[in-house]
């Protein structure tokens, strides 16, 4: 924003905001289309440091300038990028992207990126990789076998210990892991991934695992390569029914803080699993930079945290619920985290706690109709709608659906009753035809 000598003139002296005459806005490019990047999106956009903010491709309840461009076009966003210099930072934050090395290609083209290079993002892309990583590390996780030659992964599950877990080596969209209940499911199991190649070439290799017990947390860190700072602990919630029944989602809701991991345990997981990833990560030679994400399985008795996997970006939905909790700029943590000063920040966390919940269109995470109004958006009041799933109505001036997850609904409050009451209770005024959503969501807090 410029102000002319005129106006300065008119302000009273001590209401001038030396911040907003002196330093000129930066316009940023966010590449993802979901409900964590309209966290991302509504999140920078309380810095003050913000100017315009595009999206690729963005959607239309995100309040971004739509590109139109996908977050796996990587040759067509460089070159965006590159031919917009008003836009000072492109933020990575989906996995496809990563994978693909769009930010090696960003950093190139001489265009700052937020996320991690794809060398550090192998911690997601390559099961395999990561499980290697935590052995060299001494990072508790489960025991396992990598295997590489269906027969001989057909060998190790008719004497391994069962239940078991098979997992693709690389990206599944989340879908690439299977718990066998019995040693027919893990024979079943085993050719799904590498013979059938349900999961495409992410069958290639697959990792074989013991299967842990015990309760899901996930773990945020903004990691600028040597440095990393926690973010407040999440839960999402997978299943697409109550009380964790039906198919395996990209998530139907979450909730931050996790009340039951206690300072010990984030103590704990800080030392034995945090601290040697990201030093680990330096003597690769791939130092990580970006958000790092631990999926942890805490065993019942909160006696020992193992991690079940890594992802190279924020979670979502998790995103949804722990980002309306920070108190500092996410601007100016993205450039600490690009800039490797991260320990020269004091970052802030508010101790609400925090709530969101996915509304979804019936039949998803199968088959599932678009283009179905969404009404009543206008009369929410008192929590915040993250979009996903939704276009511009083409005849209409309202949002229609596009995808599975359609959008989700967050709420803060002082305790996690109230926060749940004020999501359920303004779900109640949104509508579209076969929505479905979870009632569980938070349930057990
Ligand atoms: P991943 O993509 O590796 O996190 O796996 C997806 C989900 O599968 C996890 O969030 C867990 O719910 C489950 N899972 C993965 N690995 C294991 C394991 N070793 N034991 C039990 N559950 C697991
Ligand atoms: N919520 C899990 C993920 O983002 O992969």
């Amino acid at each position: 924003m410029k102000i002319t000598k005129q106006q300065i003139g008119k302000v009273p002296q001590n209401r001038i905001d030396m911040k907003n005459i002196t330093q000129a806005k930066d316009d940023v490019l966010v590449v993802g289309g979901g409900g964590r990047e309209h966290a991302i999106v509504w999140t920078l956009k309380k810095s003050d440091r913000i100017g315009k903010i595009y999206g690729a491709p963005g959607n239309a309840g995100m309040g971004v300038i739509e590109t139109g461009l996908a977050a796996t076009d990587v040759d067509g966003i460089t070159a965006f990028a590159v031919s917009h210099p008003e836009i000072k930072m492109t933020i990575v934050a989906p996995d496809d992207p990563l994978a693909m090395g769009l930010v090696d290609k960003l950093e190139s083209a001489g265009v700052r990126a937020f996320g991690p290079k794809r060398a550090a993002a192998k911690l997601e892309w390559s099961k395999a990789y990561a499980k290697d990583f935590m052995t060299r590390y001494g990072i508790p996780t489960a025991e396992f076998a990598t295997f590489t030659d269906a027969a001989a992964a057909h060998a190790y599950v008719d004497k391994c210990g069962i239940p078991v877990v098979l997992k693709a080596d690389g990206l599944a969209l989340g879908k690439g892991v299977l718990i066998c209940e019995t040693r027919e499911a893990a024979h079943a199991g085993v050719d799904e991934i590498m013979t059938d190649k349900k999961f495409g070439n992410a069958g290639s290799s697959l990792v074989a695992e013991q299967c842990l017990t015990g309760y899901e947390v996930s773990l945020l860190a903004f990691v600028d390569g040597k440095n990393y700072s926690l973010m407040p602990t999440s839960c999402d919630h997978k299943r697409a029914l109550d009380g964790d029944k039906g198919l395996n989602t990209g998530g139907m809701g979450a909730y931050s803080p996790c009340p039951k991991f206690t300072r010990e345990l984030l103590a704990l997981a800080e030392r034995t699993v945090v601290k040697p990833t990201v030093d680990g990560m330096i003597k690769e030679g791939a130092p990580f930079k970006g958000v790092l994400y631990f999926g942890l399985m805490v065993k019942a008795d909160n006696s020992e945290v193992k991690v079940l996997e890594y992802n190279a970006r924020f979670g979502d939905p998790e995103t949804q619920s722990v980002l309306p909790l920070l108190e500092s700029d996410l601007y100016d943590i993205f450039e600490a985290v690009i800039d490797g000063t991260l320990d020269s920040l004091d970052i802030k966390w508010s101790d609400e706690k925090s709530i969101n919940v996915v509304l979804a269109s019936g039949g998803y995470p199968l088959s599932y109709k678009k283009g179905c109004v969404i009404d009543g958006l206008e009369n929410v009041d008192g929590a915040n709608v993250f979009f996903a799933g939704v276009k511009k109505c083409a005849d209409c001036d309202k949002l229609v659906t596009n995808g599975g997850r359609v959008l989700c609904v967050h709420a803060t409050a002082h305790d996690f009753a109230t926060a749940k009451r004020k999501a359920y209770d303004n779900i109640a005024k949104i509508t579209f035809e076969d929505c479905f959503y979870r009632k569980d969501i938070g349930a057990k807090l």
